[in-house]
């Protein structure tokens, strides 16, 4: 990623999302600043490269980026304010745990999740993005019929990920259970798939149904 000096001084190499504190939520006034609720969701944006290419292609959705580490919120509102796009904010927030105090009720038709960190360590993987509270609340925020889409280069993180997502019964794999379907999720790309796709790694991209009725795989 590059990184303006301002941000590159300010920025350690991996950011404890646990670190975030209840205190810096600030909940923006959706009315006041985009005219409404987000429809359009994406968890972990990095410095914002995808959220402002989505939203130029989708001037009519209403968009929202929720990012842990403020050097990159900061970045990203520079990268929309110069852009001039004013159907897309960015918001400071640990999403696995306050996904549900930023967002409403079945507010959500589109949630993209791209490249999470992996913390390989399996002391750190509580601080994963997927977890069974981050999908419970992805669900509660979501609207019927709504879209998760999910991509990693990591296959350790995604062997992960997809078996907690289809055990949840939360989900349901557009394709087929633990299918990654081939190409890419929109016009837009994010900063991460670019590098990986230069790169010539894989790319796992997994596409979801939000499920209406919670149905466990895995009950007996
Ligand atoms: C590897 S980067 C991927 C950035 C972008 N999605 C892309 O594909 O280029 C992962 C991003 O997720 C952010 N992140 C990690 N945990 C988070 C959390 N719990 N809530 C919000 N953002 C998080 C990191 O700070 C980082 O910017």
């Amino acid at each position: 990623m590059k990184l303006r000096a301002k941000t590159k001084n300010r920025l350690r190499h991996h950011s404890n999302p646990l670190n975030f504190r209840w205190e810096q939520l600030e909940v923006p006034d959706w009315q006041e600043l985009l005219g409404g609720h987000p429809e359009v969701v994406d968890i972990g944006i990095g410095m914002g490269e995808f959220l402002c290419a989505y939203a130029q292609l989708h001037p009519n959705k209403r968009m929202v980026g929720l990012e842990v580490r403020q050097a990159f919120c900061d970045e990203a509102r520079l990268r929309l304010h110069e852009a001039e796009i004013s159907n897309a904010l960015v918001v400071h927030a640990n999403a696995t745990v306050y996904l549900n105090r930023v967002l409403e009720k079945g507010s959500i038709e589109l949630a993209f999740l791209s490249f999470p960190d992996p913390w390989f360590k399996k002391r750190h993987h509580k601080r994963r993005l997927i977890s069974e509270t981050f999908l419970e609340q992805l669900h509660w925020v979501m609207k019927p019929g709504a879209e998760f889409l999910l991509q990693s280069d990591n296959q350790e993180l995604v062997e992960f990920m997809v078996e907690t997502i289809e055990n949840s019964g939360l989900f349901i794999n557009q394709v087929a259970p633990h299918q990654t379907q081939d190409e890419p999720f929109s016009e837009a790309t994010t900063e991460r798939e670019d590098y990986y796709a230069r790169k010539g790694y894989p790319d796992w991209r997994y596409r979801y149904t939000r499920q209406d009725e919670k149905k466990k795989q895995d009950s007996p």
